[in-house]
């Protein structure tokens, strides 16, 4: 049974960047449920694919650093431990992470054309397609198997959990290893980042819903690593229950302790954390309402999907945040959904010009912090609401 714990008010799309100032966009409920038996944590309003990730999809996994280098790492242990044939990637971005292969040994899955094209264009194999039964037996048909599937930040985003796992199924060999990483639930709730939830993240993960999960597929997670990447997410190693050879590491029962005693299988912790995101809300617009009431400029940094979950669930506009910055060339001189603040290339010297950041991309905190080393020395100073409303 889903049980409700949270509404977070009408949302825009969060990644619809907006071409003009417009004031009548199609919002949606953005309420979170609980489910007692399965223990998965979703949003209720499922808006089809096809709107959200199409040829204008504005997010790069390769704009960050920090994102580029956990790729580049993991393409190395990706190499030392499995060594495989063949590698696929289910939402294959811009290439973050296939890059870092021989062209003979990726496929790349990216439904959203502009990015599917980036890679298309380095000479990668990449269906632009979305991932289901279809595409995973046309793959099979002509690679037979593959022995290493990998997905970031994309499972989540499927309404279909059952047909995806059936998919992969379908397409990993017998002794294969499907690698996923996600947000984690646990992390979320710790930092009271309720912004990891837009229309988008149709799931947020915790390991005890994806080992339930698992379990209806015949597969089971070995090895599990907690990596800071987007707020605290978690990388799941994961096998068919069939291929004893490859063991399961303490790692997966200890996540599973640690989410227990946080009560992650119990509705009641769920509540707690409505009655947290409610009071979080009062501060942030406590703090930014007394900054603005002293005169003070404020900027958006990083116009982050999050950022509008922020934003309309906040209710901040342009007489708040005035202007956001970003280094997305998808997102500049366009306009965050719901809220219309315009969004500009970031500039370090029109930084200057404001006294306060809002911190959008608050995962990416330290790589912002070292890059603005020396206009903080010279006072800038940035709001996040991470993980309570503060000014640091
Ligand atoms: P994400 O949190 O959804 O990954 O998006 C991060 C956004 O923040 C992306 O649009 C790029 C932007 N960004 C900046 O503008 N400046 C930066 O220094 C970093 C790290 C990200």
């Amino acid at each position: 049974m889903n049980k409700f714990f949270l509404d977070l008010g009408n949302q825009p799309l969060a990644n619809n960047y907006l071409s003009h100032y417009n004031k009548k966009q199609i919002k949606y409920k953005l309420k979170l449920y609980f489910n007692t038996k399965t223990k998965l944590v979703s949003i209720s309003k499922r808006i089809p694919s096809k709107i959200m990730f199409n040829d204008k999809y504005p997010y790069r996994s390769s704009m960050s650093i920090t994102m580029k280098k956990s790729f580049k790492k993991l393409s190395t242990e990706i190499t030392k431990k499995f060594n495989p044939n063949l590698i696929l990637e289910i939402g294959s971005n811009d290439g973050a992470l296939i890059s870092n292969f021989k062209k003979s040994q990726v496929i790349g899955v990216e439904p959203c054309k502009n990015l599917a094209m980036i890679t298309k264009k380095k000479g990668y194999l990449t269906y632009d397609k979305y991932w289901d039964i279809n595409l995973a037996k046309k793959i099979k048909k002509r690679f037979n198997s593959i022995d290493l599937i990998y997905s970031a930040n994309t499972l989540t985003h499927i309404s279909n959990l059952n047909d995806v796992f059936r998919s992969i199924s379908n397409v990993l060999s017998e002794k294969g290893v499907l690698i996923i990483e996600d947000p984690s639930l646990l992390e979320c709730l710790k930092r009271n980042t309720y912004d990891q939830f837009y229309n988008e993240h149709i799931y947020l993960f915790s390991t005890i819903a994806v080992q339930n999960i698992l379990k209806n597929f015949n597969f089971e997670i070995f090895n599990l690593k907690n990596l800071d990447t987007h707020g605290g997410s978690i990388r799941y190693y994961i096998k068919r229950k069939s291929n004893s050879k490859i063991k399961v590491n303490k790692s997966v029962i200890n996540q599973i302790s640690r989410e227990k005693k946080y009560g992650l299988n119990k509705f009641k912790t769920y509540k707690k954390f409505s009655l947290r995101v409610g009071k979080s809300k009062k501060q942030l617009l406590k703090i930014i309402d007394n900054l603005k009431s002293k005169g003070n400029k404020i900027v958006g940094y990083g116009a982050t999907a999050k950022s509008v979950t922020i934003m309309n669930y906040c209710n901040i506009n342009s007489n708040l945040i005035e202007t956001f910055f970003d280094t997305t060339p998808e997102k500049i001189n366009k306009f965050l959904p719901g809220k219309n603040i315009k969004i500009l290339k970031y500039n370090k010297n029109k930084l200057t010009n404001f006294d306060y950041a809002f911190l959008g991309a608050w995962n990416f905190k330290k790589e912002i912090f070292d890059k603005e080393k020396s206009r903080i020395k010279k006072g800038l100073k940035f709001i996040t609401h991470v993980p309570y409303p503060r000014i640091i």
